[in-house]
């Protein structure tokens, strides 16, 4: 068994493995580091240093999200020489991009806007010119918005070292640098396969749902846990609803398996069949070349007479049955039963295998 590490955090006494960070000691014992490019299962970038504290005899103040721990060390997370640096920090980040919440799809729930209020910061002291970035506005998932990234990574290693696409790194150097697809296209016209990984690790709104924006504040919404319905992995992910109509899908990392808050781009975006007009509310049956509305009784009886007179025409293997990963296994087996047992052949299979 691994040694135990003793040390300190604001005065009290803990105990720790090798290899854990001070952030992680910190979390599990109940005291609060704020943070910002930290993001759990990625490398630690150490890039965004609100999680700066004071370890006895360092010679300077240390991210502690980088920082293992040792033996007999000695940490302060709140003293005025840290509070100081962290709201340097977000006030650095304030003034360098366009933070201007009345208009912001995260007010209410920015990472960027909470450290604000957290640090009592009432006006940033710099002012800094906005970057001046176009808008990304080139396809209907995601809207990027460059001037308000605080060049955290969080996107690109959740897409590099998490979804393993390799769609995100950054580009330029100094004041210049930024985020984004290879040569610096849009996301349509890059390897993107549109999985929103990035915009839900996002912590300001520069990466934000496009199909939610304006369709309510982020405490309007009431989220759902629900398991995604497109194929048979049971992801588990959150409906996003307001007023009865499902806004957004989101993730939640403690959800665990089997998705691990991750999901794919038909989980992620594909729920606005739910709500769409154009969705399928009753049977339809072709008459006269054209479709029209029927009970499902009538359409139960037209499928039983069309199935019967076509195998007695042409023989059962006249018939083949298609299934579909929306269904349950049980549906599905009880599918290539009824083929099986009551048409009468094995012409069956399954769109997962197209
Ligand atoms: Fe530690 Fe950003 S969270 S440096």
């Amino acid at each position: 068994m691994d040694q135990k590490i003793s040390l300190t955090i604001d005065g009290k006494k803990l105990e720790a493995s090798p290899g854990q960070t001070i952030l992680e000691v910190a979390g599990e014992n109940g005291i609060h580091i704020p943070t910002l490019c930290y993001y759990k299962g990625t490398t630690n970038v150490g890039a965004c240093r609100v999680c700066v504290v004071e370890v006895e005899n360092a010679r300077s103040l240390v991210a502690s999200c980088c920082m293992p721990v040792s033996q007999g060390m000695m940490v302060m997370t709140n003293t005025e020489r840290v509070m100081n640096a962290r709201k340097l920090v977000v006030e650095l980040l304030w003034s360098s991009g366009d933070h201007n919440c009345l208009q912001c799809e995260k007010n209410g729930d920015c990472e960027l806007q909470d450290l604000v209020y957290e640090l009592g910061i009432e006006k940033p002291r710099f002012d800094i010119d906005s970057p001046g970035y176009e808008i990304e506005d080139t396809n209907s998932m995601i809207q990027r918005d460059l001037n308000k990234c605080i060049l955290c990574g969080k996107c690109v290693r959740v897409c590099n070292e998490i979804q393993v696409h390799e769609v995100l790194d950054f580009s330029m150097r100094g004041s210049n640098a930024k985020v984004g697809p290879a040569f610096d296209t849009d996301y349509i016209d890059s390897e993107c396969v549109f999985c929103g990984a990035c915009v839900d690790v996002c912590p300001v709104g520069a990466l934000t749902f496009k199909q939610a924006r304006f369709q309510g504040r982020p405490w309007e919404l009431e989220k759902v846990r629900t398991t995604c319905p497109y194929c048979g992995v049971g992801c588990q992910m959150d409906l996003n609803i307001n007023d009865g109509k499902v806004v957004k899908v989101t993730t939640n990392r403690d959800y665990d398996k089997p998705n691990q808050g991750m999901l794919c781009s038909k989980g992620r975006f594909g729920m606005n069949f739910i709500d769409s007009p154009d969705r399928l509310k009753t049977p339809l049956i072709r008459r006269d070349g054209e479709l029209k509305e029927a009970s499902w009784e009538e359409t139960y009886s037209y499928i039983a007479e069309k199935f019967a007179s076509i195998k007695k025409k042409n023989g059962p293997d006249s018939i083949a049955g298609l299934s579909s990963a929306r269904c349950t296994n049980e549906e599905n087996y009880l599918f290539q039963k009824f083929m099986r047992a009551v048409i009468g052949t094995n012409n069956v299979d399954h769109c997962a295998r197209l």
